[in-house]
Formats: C-alpha cells, sequence, structure tokens
C-alpha cells in the first residue's frame, strides 16, 4: 500500500491507553497503525520522525465563537485567525454555535455561518444552532438534523442580545430533540435575579468603588447553580438530552454529578480557563479584559471542576473562544455591563489542559486525549470520523512534546487579539505537527496550512437518549 505520510516511533495516546507504534496516512484518512512502517511502506511516503512525543487524535473544541457579533461589536477571531490558532494548539475540528439575528431562520443563520467559513477555514469545523425563538424555529429543528446539526443551544440569559429562552421553550425543545436524536446545550444562568443584582449595583458610587469586580459581585454562585438545577429538571422530567456549556462553579459539577446518578441525560462540559483562573484576575488594572459569562470563579471551583473531569461527571473542556481585543474592551469605560464578554483561548486549550492537567498529575495523559479529543466528538456525533487514531479515520492528529514548554506571547500567536489571559504562562502540550484530514498545518510549531482546507463537517443523529 502507498502511503503519503508515516508518523514513526510515537507514543500513540488514547483514552483508553498509551502504545508505541507508526502510524500511516493516504488521502485522508489514517490507513495504517504498527510497527516498522517505515522499512515496509517507506516509498515515497514523507516521514515524520515523532520519537519521544505523544501522538494524539487532534483536538475537538465544542465551544467556540467566530466573528461573532456581540454586546454591540463583533468578536475579533474570525474563521481565518480563529482556525489558523486551533491547528497551532493542535485542534483540528471547531464547533461554533450559529445563531439567528432578529427574524432569521434557523436555516438563514446556517447559510449565514457558511458564508463565514466557507474558503476560510483552515481546520474541519462544525455548527451548533442557538434557539432564539422556540415557537417560530421549532418547524425547522427536523430538518437541520437531518443535515447534520444536531445540537441546539438555548440561553437562559441575553435578553438584551434578543437571544433568551424561557422554561417553556426549554422544556419543549428537550422534548422534541429527545424525539429527534438531538441535545440541547444550554448556556444556564438564572436571569431575573441576575438583572436584580445588575440593577441594585448599577450606580455611579458603586461602580467607582468596584470596577469591574461589580461583575463577580452581581453573579454570585448561585446565579449558575441554581439555572443548571432547573435547566436539569427539565431534563429529568422530558427525558431529554442535556448539554451544560461552560460549567464554572463546584456547585454545577456536584449538580451535574448527582443527576447522572439519578439517571437523567445530562452532560456537561467546562473551559479552560475555569480551570486556571480565578476572579482575583479582576482586581488587576486590566481586570475588565477577563469578563466572560459566566466569569471565572474561585479556586475552590477549579479543583472541583478538575476532580469533575477526572471523576467523568465533566466530560470535556472547551474555550468558549469569543476574542475581544483591548479596543473592543475599552467599550466599558468604568460599567463592566458594557464590556463585551468574551476571550481567546483555541491556541491555549491543549497546552493549558496538558499542562496543568496531565504535568500536575490532575489527569492521565489519555484522560486528556478524552477530555479534549475523543468525549467531545463521541458527544457531539463526529466519533469515529473524529478524535481517535484509528483506521478509517480521518488523518487528524497532533504531535506534541511531554515536557518542552513554550511561552505563551500573543503577538507570535496566530490570534487577531492584542492580549492573552496568558501571556508569559510557561506551557507544554503546544503542537510541534498538527494533520487536518491527511494535510499538514502545522510543522515544527509554524503553521503551514490554508484557507479553505477546512470543512464542514455534518454530524450523525444523536438518537434517542
Ligand atoms: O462571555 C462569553 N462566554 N461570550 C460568548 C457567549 C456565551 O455566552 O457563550
Ligand atoms: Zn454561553
Ligand atoms: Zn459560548
Amino acid at each position: 500500500m502507498q502511503l503519503d505520510t508515516i508518523i514513526r516511533g510515537g507514543r500513540l495516546v488514547s483514552a483508553g491507553e498509551t502504545t508505541r507504534a507508526d502510524l500511516g496516512i493516504r488521502g485522508e484518512r489514517i490507513v495504517a497503525i504498527g510497527s516498522q512502517l517505515t522499512r515496509k511502506l517507506a516509498d515515497g511516503a514523507k516521514v515524520i520522525d515523532a520519537r519521544g512525543r505523544y501522538v494524539i487524535p487532534g483536538g475537538v473544541d465544542a465551544h467556540v465563537h467566530l466573528a461573532l457579533p456581540f454586546c454591540g461589536t463583533v468578536s475579533t477571531d474570525d474563521y481565518d485567525s480563529g482556525t489558523r490558532a486551533a491547528a497551532c494548539g493542535g485542534v483540528t475540528t471547531v464547533i461554533d454555535f450559529a445563531i439567528p439575528y432578529g427574524k432569521e431562520t434557523l436555516q438563514q443563520a446556517v447559510d449565514n455561518w457558511h458564508a463565514r467559513a466557507d474558503g476560510k477555514a483552515c481546520v474541519d469545523y462544525s455548527f451548533h444552532l442557538a434557539i432564539t425563538d422556540w415557537q417560530r424555529q421549532k418547524r425547522d429543528v427536523r430538518r437541520m438534523i437531518d443535515r447534520g446539526i444536531p445540537t441546539f443551544k438555548q440561553f437562559m440569559i441575553y435578553a438584551r442580545e434578543g437571544w433568551q429562552s424561557d422554561d417553556a421553550a426549554i422544556y419543549e425543545a428537550l422534548e422534541t430533540l429527545r424525539d429527534l436524536g438531538g441535545m440541547l446545550c444550554v448556556h444556564a444562568e438564572s436571569s431575573r435575579v441576575l438583572d436584580l443584582l445588575i440593577d441594585r449595583h448599577h450606580n455611579r458610587a458603586e461602580m467607582k468603588k468596584h470596577g469591574v469586580y461589580l461583575h463577580t459581585i452581581t453573579r454570585p454562585h448561585f446565579i449558575e447553580a441554581e439555572a443548571i438545577e432547573r435547566a436539569i429538571r427539565w431534563a429529568k422530567v422530558t427525558g431529554g438530552r442535556l448539554f451544560v456549556v461552560h460549567v464554572s462553579t463546584g456547585e454545577g459539577a456536584d449538580l451535574v454529578k448527582r443527576a447522572q446518578e439519578e439517571g437523567v441525560h445530562v452532560l456537561a462540559e467546562t473551559c479552560a480557563q475555569y480551570l486556571v483562573l480565578d476572579d482575583s484576575v479582576f482586581a488587576g488594572k486590566d481586570g475588565h479584559l477577563y469578563a466572560t459569562c459566566p466569569q471565572v470563579k474561585r479556586p475552590r471551583d477549579q479543583k472541583r471542576l478538575w476532580a469533575g473531569l477526572a471523576g467523568g461527571e465533566v466530560c470535556s473542556v472547551s474555550t468558549d473562544t469569543c476574542t475581544f481585543n483591548r479596543k473592543q474592551k475599552a467599550m466599558w469605560k468604568g460599567d463592566w455591563t458594557k464590556i463585551p464578554m468574551g476571550m481567546p483561548g483555541l491556541e491555549t486549550l491543549l497546552p493549558i489542559v496538558y499542562t496543568h492537567g496531565v504535568l500536575k498529575r490532575r489527569l492521565t495523559v489519555n484522560q486528556f486525549v478524552d477530555k479534549c479529543c475523543t468525549t467531545p466528538a463521541k458527544v457531539m456525533g463526529l466519533h469515529p470520523r473524529k478524535g481517535v487514531l484509528q483506521i478509517g479515520s480521518d488523518a487528524d492528529i497532533t504531535i506534541i512534546h511531554p515536557t518542552r514548554k513554550r511561552k505563551v506571547d500573543w503577538r507570535k500567536m496566530q490570534t487577531n487579539c492584542d492580549w492573552s489571559p496568558y501571556q508569559g504562562w510557561e506551557l507544554a502540550g503546544f503542537s510541534e505537527h498538527t494533520f487536518c484530514r491527511g494535510q499538514q498545518v502545522v510543522k515544527d510549531y509554524r503553521f503551514v496550512g490554508r484557507n479553505g482546507h477546512g470543512r464542514f463537517v455534518p454530524r450523525a443523529n444523536l438518537g434517542r437518549p
């Protein structure tokens, strides 16, 4: 058999085991895994020496927002910079959220997102679909699932953006998706009490006194916990499949674990920032840069979320990449309610989880692969095409050095952002070589891919829970 590329002598890491083997690529697929491939099949093949390296499936970041119109501006990483960043971070598939604006239909939202990505994306991508008006949009859900989008999102906040769903919409969406083989993702924060707390503190004296720390004061832990609890209740009574996005609190992980033990079909992700940042970031001069919804919490939450990853109740890590540069963040002018919410993250996802998880012995290297590659592919309907190194799967492959660290510096990264939440941090786990569907997109830590290589990946119906 003629091979295009052989990755020689690396330690192949799956969610379950680590083995030493060569890996052969032909076209877009993995076609051989075994020993001595270079001796048997090297004729004409490019050989990548992976001795002393981990060879893992390309990362799957199931939560990104690229070029998102939000908070009165548009997030600055688009399908060009965002997917270049993904490649350099070892992520070969991103799932973005297509959001209908105004009276747009779900199909129009998908078309708009295709237009953003077509010809620009350097790694593969898929979309979740946001439900912003259930009564109007529900009739189109089946068609969207048939077109390869089985996951939908409802926001329990963001009335100002016109995105918010009420309990009835969540309840009925869970019922509908249960029957059609879909899954409902929720952004769980309790809007009524949140709005009350915001109103209570939204005055000159408070803003002068607390500055951006009001973001934390107005979002106590129960704001997330109560909303997760309520969403879980609707999942329990409907039997629908629920995925709680960006869980930031220990309470959230506790609630999800308890519900899973009761047999509720609920899964939860966290994001890299909730594992390594805490709300002391808001005390600094640039504290407003770190504002996201939900905001980063406390060290005890980090500890609980790491434990949740190891224990399994938190099934995956994503980034919620939604990048705003300094100029955009400066729109706040001292009023925390006006900060564009979100941070860059795609290029640092794997390095953060590897360095702070594996090297700090919170996760095994197999759990790292499970949380960043295999499980997100499985729960989102991409597996076994993505998220695994096996014959027949897409040749989405990331090669990392087990200990070599690089210093984070936004100036040397692919992001359009002019700051990084991790500036100056020393991280291992950056991709030395990345392949996306057989094409090398990173070589010796340098981006060598091209716009338009990334393709939309239709996803499978998830079946009845
Ligand atoms: O602050 C965030 N997370 N911005 C993106 C929108 C969302 O809520 O996921
Ligand atoms: Zn959200
Ligand atoms: Zn998000």
